[in-house]
């Protein structure tokens, strides 16, 4: 057969696959941190390519109890492992997608949030309101099967946090999860503490929180856990709500918000504080390695690295380039908001107001980054990188005291804001209405998100865009965002 005629019957897709880690690519991943002298150096090539890739076997889903199939696990315990990756076998772009499906739904490791004795109590769903999806399926963990009659719980892929279940049980991959991560992790320690020496228990818990510190800060208010005691340590995973979380790398005094990956290929910055620039598909995939699996390798200044065993595995660079095609292949749910007579008053509003100065239609986002209070971006980062320096006043310590700090917050896009929440860089706000109510800014407020390891009251300071609006006018404006 002609070459032509192969291509065209394989539906003529050829993968052009970056090389993951490769160094120069690696090197200019990053923004510096606020304090560029901290600001971390990745493992080289050579050691990221020794770290054996992942083999990524035939998982399955998992069941509320009172939805399980009959016979379920008896039927698992009989199938045979499987390789599911296989790109020998991919030939269509739609295959890669599909593929890449299956990357981010596969666990990375076990019992993390919940075991699998949890998955299989209801009172365990009732205590965390863990959500279950309209089939009875749960989108956050997954069976595996390694070896014959041997069913593992699989849990924290890319799906354990970036999956939402709505109200009516309707799936969103990619959407801001709403898995309640952090109060299931709190509802295990203290289980684990009533079943064991509560002093290990609590000696494990600050080991754990030993990886948010960062030992050059005057003042590490990541510190803190290592004085708290487990009842408070436990309050400060119960205030962690779902959409939010204390990810690697992040803190548990300040977690931020889970992001929306819909739309994810239109965004020059990746996280909250634009640590990760994306300039590529290339850089996609480097960023699902570097926070899923060699995180832990990186020197920060003269300290050294938290892990340095380093994982048991990585995604090889066919399995997260299919990871990234499948990411850029999201689509937001059917929006059920119409542009009527009302939202088309808000858009006006919205002109009027100079949001799309910085939410820029039609990414609604400028894809810049602005300085926080107590930051002065260097001389040279005005043409490194996209700023925007206007004054915005949000809360810095998660721009600044975390080993994602940049000293700033990107300009999030402002679409899908009707089928996610909550909303700012922590959460902080449980709804669209909350952000745009001027008492988030006294002192005496409690924060209908997520309001801070001890739960109390505490502003929720800067954005001030569109406070002061008149209640009709709010109203168009909000009809106006639940459109978009
Ligand atoms: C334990 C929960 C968790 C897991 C597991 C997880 N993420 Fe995330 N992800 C987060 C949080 C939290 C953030 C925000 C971090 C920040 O802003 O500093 C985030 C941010 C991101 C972003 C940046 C998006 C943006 O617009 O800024 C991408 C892309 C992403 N994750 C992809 C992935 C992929 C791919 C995987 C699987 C390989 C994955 N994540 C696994 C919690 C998780
Ligand atoms: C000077 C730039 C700027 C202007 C002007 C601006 N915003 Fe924002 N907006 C931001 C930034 C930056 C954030 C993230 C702040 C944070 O998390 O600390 C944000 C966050 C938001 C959020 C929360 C999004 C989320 O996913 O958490 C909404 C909603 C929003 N803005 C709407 C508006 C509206 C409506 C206007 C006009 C009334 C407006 N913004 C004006 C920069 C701006």
């Amino acid at each position: 057969m002609q070459t032509w005629a192969v291509l065209l019957l394989a539906g003529a897709f050829q993968p052009q696959i970056p090389r993951t880690w490769k160094t120069s690519d690696v090197a200019a991943l990053e923004v510096p941190l606020a304090n560029p002298k901290y600001s971390p150096v990745q493992i080289s090539e050579e050691a990221y390519y020794r770290i054996p890739a992942r083999v990524i076997y035939k998982t399955y889903p998992v069941y509320h109890p009172s939805r399980e199939p009959a016979g379920y696990r008896e039927w698992l315990r009989t199938r045979e492992p499987e390789i599911a990756f296989d790109p020998s076998k991919l030939k269509t772009r739609e295959d890669w997608i599909r593929a890449g499906e299956l990357v981010f739904n596969t666990p990375t490791s076990g019992a993390v949030f919940f075991s699998a004795g949890d998955l299989g109590d209801s009172a365990f769903y009732d205590q965390t309101g863990m959500p279950v999806a309209k089939d009875g399926s749960v989108p956050f963990a997954r069976w595996v099967i390694r070896r014959k009659g041997e069913v593992e719980m699989g849990s924290m892929g890319c799906h354990t946090c970036h999956t939402r279940v709505m109200a009516d049980g309707t799936v969103i991959p990619g959407a801001q999860g709403n898995n309640p991560g952090d109060r299931q992790g709190a509802r295990m320690l203290s289980r684990a503490a009533q079943a064991a020496d509560p002093a290990q228990v609590l000696a494990r818990m600050r080991g754990f929180a030993r990886q948010f510190e960062m030992p050059w800060l005057p003042e590490d208010p990541n510190r803190r856990a290592q004085t708290m005691s487990l009842t408070e340590l436990k309050a400060a995973g119960d205030a962690i709500p779902p959409g939010v979380t204390a990810r690697s790398n992040t803190s548990l005094m300040v977690p931020p918000q889970i992001p929306d990956l819909i739309g994810v290929e239109e965004r020059r910055y990746l996280d909250h504080t634009g640590v990760v620039r994306q300039r590529s598909i290339g850089d996609l995939m480097r960023y699902a390695s570097l926070v899923q699996d060699v995180v832990a390798l990186a020197r920060y200044g003269d300290l050294p690295p938290r892990s340095p065993a380093g994982p048991g595995a990585r995604f090889s660079d066919e399995q997260l380039y299919a990871l990234a095609l499948y990411l850029y292949s999201l689509q937001p749910p059917p929006n059920p908001n119409r542009f009527d007579a009302v939202a088309a008053r808000g858009k006006k509003i919205f002109q009027r107001e100079r949001c799309a100065g910085c939410h820029t239609p039609p990414l609604y986002t400028n894809n810049k980054l602005i300085p926080v209070d107590g930051f002065q971006p260097p001389p040279d980062h005005q043409q490194r990188f996209d700023l925007l320096e206007a004054p915005l006043g949000t809360d810095p310590r998660y721009a600044l005291q975390t080993r994602k700090g940049t000293g700033y917050y990107k300009v999030p896009s402002l679409k899908g804001v009707w089928y996610r929440a909550p909303l700012e860089h922590n959460g902080s706000v449980a709804t669209v209405e909350d952000w745009f109510d001027p008492a988030r800014l006294r002192p005496d407020y409690v924060p209908t998100g997520f309001k801070g390891p001890d739960g109390r009251n505490r502003s929720v300071p800067g954005h001030q865009f569109g406070l002061a609006l008149s209640p009709e006018e709010k109203r168009a404006l909000l009809a106006f965002l639940r459109t978009l």
